[in-house]
């Protein structure tokens, strides 16, 4: 059932490329040049009207809506915000019918994201699902439903649940932006090409990740860590701070690297690993600024970004892991790899129960 793999977590991120594979099937025309969606409900119409985008989910399906903010905001141009379920609800949120509400669950079962979505629904928004499970309670109760095609995910920790959700959101992003011509054709020709190379570039990865494996068991010794990086970097940060904590149990921070300086700079130390994600080119200069501060403070820094800035980074960090190029967007779909086999060797070196671990279920299923 592990299909040869040692735990459900590592059989799953060794899913990705094919979750990547089954998730864009069907929904790029012949052509390669667009997006088709053709199990949605929106019309033209309804998405010409559209004011403002609110995203809810919880835990690793918040970040991907972080990481479907920005990829929504940059190609369609309409302010979108990102909420975790539990808080979207009491704030009052200002939905209006011009409002889309698009929740994301693996499960579609979690408790707080089905009361956001029948609370946005009651104040008359549309809501759109991006969920795993077809029959879910999330699903049938929402507008419109974007399956992810992941496959089933047993392990607690989600890894391919969440990369298949990005790129949901990469086609959902696409489809809004040829509907309301905010991007040129060639634009959108560009990022369908760059994500139908993504499978094979993250096949190339994973047969070279034995460097995660070794910088895992030298973090697992720590009992405190940190992950900066900008823009789509530190939500893929915030992601990987998730992974981490809930196998391996160590306690880690995401920052974005502009906002250390703001107070949390005063807790790096000699010797403290921090993770650094440095894969957009628009703020690689200030990010490795932020990078200087953590090293002069002595902290052991791990960077992720291309080839390309190898070996200038290697001045201000201790080890480099390279990824491929891809465009600057679709980086998180690459980057956040590394940090899954990151917290799964972690938990292995420690000794836990990696795919069970402490205190956490599957499915939450109360609020
Ligand atoms: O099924 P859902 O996507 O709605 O679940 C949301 C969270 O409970 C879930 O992503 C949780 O954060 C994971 N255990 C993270 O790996």
């Amino acid at each position: 059932e592990k299909g040869g793999f040692e735990h459900f977590m590592l059989k799953e991120i060794h899913e990705q490329p094919k979750a990547y594979r089954d998730t864009m099937r069907g929904r790029i025309d012949a052509t390669g040049k667009r997006v088709i969606l053709p199990e949605l409900k929106l019309t033209h119409e309804q998405i010409l009207n559209i004011r403002n985008i609110q995203i809810v989910a919880c835990g690793t399906a918040y970040h991907a809506g972080l990481v479907g903010r920005n990829v929504i905001e940059q190609l369609v141009r309409i302010p979108v915000e990102t909420d975790v379920a539990s808080e979207y609800r009491y704030r009052s949120p200002i939905v209006t019918p011009e409002t889309l509400v698009i929740v994301v669950s693996q499960s579609g079962e979690t408790a707080d994201t089905l009361a956001a979505l029948r609370e946005a629904k009651a104040n008359g928004a549309h809501v759109l699902a991006i969920t795993n499970v077809v029959g879910s309670s999330i699903a049938r109760d929402a507008d419109d439903v974007i399956a992810t095609l992941a496959g089933p995910e047993i392990a607690v920790a989600s890894t391919k649940a969440y990369t298949s959700q990005l790129i949901a959101f990469y086609l959902f992003g696409l489809y809004l932006a040829e509907v309301r011509g905010t991007q040129t054709p060639e634009a959108v020709t560009e990022i369908i090409q760059a994500m139908q190379e993504l499978p094979e570039q993250l096949e190339g990865m994973l047969e070279n990740s034995d460097s995660i494996k070794a910088y895992a068991e030298q973090i697992a010794h720590h009992e405190h860590l940190f992950f900066i990086g900008r823009g789509v970097d530190f939500a893929v940060a915030q992601e990987g701070s998730l992974k981490l904590k809930e196998i391996s149990y160590i306690h880690s921070e995401a920052y974005p690297a502009g906002e250390l300086k703001h107070g949390t700079l005063a807790l790096i130390e000699e010797g403290i690993p921090v993770i650094a994600l440095v894969t957009q080119e628009s703020v690689y200069e200030k990010t490795v600024s932020n990078i200087k501060e953590v090293n002069a403070r002595g902290a052991d820094i791990m960077a992720i970004t291309y080839e390309d800035h190898v070996s200038t980074l290697l001045k201000s960090v201790d080890q480099v892991f390279a990824i491929p190029k891809t465009l600057p967007l679709l980086t998180p779909a690459l980057s956040v790899v590394p940090l899954q086999l990151l917290a799964y060797y972690a938990s292995l070196a420690r000794g836990n129960d990696v795919d069970k671990p402490r205190n956490l279920a599957k499915s939450v299923t109360v609020e």
